[in-house]
């Protein structure tokens, strides 16, 4: 192996699409199917066709491929639609009169082909650090931490509030805890708060939402943790739309360095939103059959949405339990690398009986120790720039 090939194992390969056609076009897909810098999430001629890879596929450039001379405005336009992520046009045949209406269009780069492949990456890896400088101007982008298991009871509300409060109170990280257990959720509970306002009268209040719009529903935490909890009547759940949960991380991401996500056990409309704005999902795993079962599950799922597998850390909630299952089975079963381990430990009962997380009460606790360490590995990693999806990504998917 070459020290190119060393470089570019160590850094994270760029996630591209590629639409449309012209000629040469198989060339191209091959040659950067085949280069080490890029991961080819797909291709496909008809837009359409691509759309929900395109809004869910943590896209950081794509690639629309013409023939000239007519510039593809409308197609374009429907890739917009899908995903902000920078656009380059390849073109094949008389693309002379292309250029300047694509420096106005906001294309990021035209490259004429037939072409040598390492102009081509050159194009896409130039694209790709303008796409990162412009979201990094952008101001704070807060990281999206989304906490899901397959089953009910395996700890997705205790490890949430524990982990809010820990990124908040120990680690000095603007936080929000966002339940989206949207009929049943009890993370203000757990955290001794009473709820006044939920999401539910955030997302019903008229006019558009910003981010003072979102303090004023926000619950404050003695520990300077804010809250948004789920809506006090399970009916009211199905008013937290999709498009209303899109707009709400979006502006959450601009006040706050980390939004935690509490969630019910179900791939539902709302949550595939979250997915698309995900940029790390604890999946919380039990030593016990039907858990792992649906864990594996729930993997394959995301595997079929397109959702990027180095942003799925599973986590073993009471891995110290002796139940005849040992850790390593259940590496085995997933066929994945657990990230974290977190102890079945009396304080944590106690902490939810009581209203007061563990990890605040009793910081020196087994499982708040974990928890720590979690918090500490999760935020180690935000300087890493990933680009979240756009619109409509995983839900059409789920639904075609
Ligand atoms: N590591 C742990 N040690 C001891 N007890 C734990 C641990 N993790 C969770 N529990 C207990 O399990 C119970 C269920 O946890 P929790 O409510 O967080 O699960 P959940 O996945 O959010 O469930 P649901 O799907 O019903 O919302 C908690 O009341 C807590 O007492
Ligand atoms: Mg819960």
């Amino acid at each position: 192996m070459t020290e190119h090939e060393h470089g570019a194992e160590d850094r994270e390969r760029l996630r591209i699409y590629v639409t449309g056609t012209c000629d040469g076009l198989p060339e191209v897909l091959q040659a950067l199917q085949a280069h080490d810098e890029l991961e080819l999430v797909g291709s496909a001629e008809s837009i359409q066709e691509a759309a929900s890879a395109l809004a869910g596929g943590h896209l950081e450039a794509i690639l629309h491929a013409t023939r000239g001379p007519a510039y593809p405005a409308e197609e374009l336009a429907t890739v917009r639609e899908y995903s902000r992520a920078p656009l380059i046009l390849l073109a094949s045949g008389d693309c002379s009169g292309l250029l300047e209406e694509a420096l106005e269009d906001g294309v990021a780069d035209l490259v004429p082909l037939p072409q040598l492949t390492e102009n081509i990456v050159f194009a896409i890896r130039k694209a790709c650090h303008q796409g990162r400088r412009s979201q990094a101007v952008d101001g704070r982008r807060g990281r999206v931490i989304t906490v899901f298991s397959p089953k009910g009871g395996v700890g997705k509300t205790v490890v949430s509030t524990n982990l809010a409060a820990t990124l908040c109170k120990s680690l000095g990280k603007a936080t929000l805890l966002l339940d989206l257990d949207l009929q049943f959720g009890d993370a203000a509970i757990m955290l001794g708060l009473q709820p006044d306002k939920t999401i539910y009268d955030l997302v019903v209040a008229p006019g558009e939402l910003d981010s003072e719009k979102l303090a004023g529903y926000t619950l404050q935490h003695p520990s300077g943790l804010d809250v948004l909890p789920a809506p006090l009547q399970p009916e009211d759940a199905e008013l937290v739309t999709e498009g209303k949960l899109a707009r709400l991380l979006e502006v959450a991401r601009g006040s706050y360095d980390a939004i935690i996500v509490d969630t019910s056990p179900f791939f539902h409309g709302p949550m595939l939103a979250t997915l698309d704005r995900t940029d790390d999902l604890l999946l919380l795993c039990g030593l016990d059959v039907p858990t792992i079962k649906n864990v594996r599950l729930s993997l394959q799922t995301l595997d079929l949405l397109s959702f990027p597998s180095e942003r799925v850390g599973v986590v073993l909630n009471r891995s110290n339990t002796n139940v005849g299952i040992q850790r390593g089975e259940v590496e085995r079963a997933l066929e994945t690398k657990i990230r974290a381990d977190l102890p079945s430990d009396r304080a944590v009962p106690l902490g939810v009986n009581r209203g007061k997380p563990v990890s605040l009460n009793d910081p020196g606790a087994d499982f708040s120790k974990a928890i720590a360490e979690l918090a500490r590995g999760l935020m180690a990693e935000t300087s890493k720039s990933k680009k979240p999806a756009g619109k409509k990504g995983l839900l059409s998917r789920m639904r075609s």
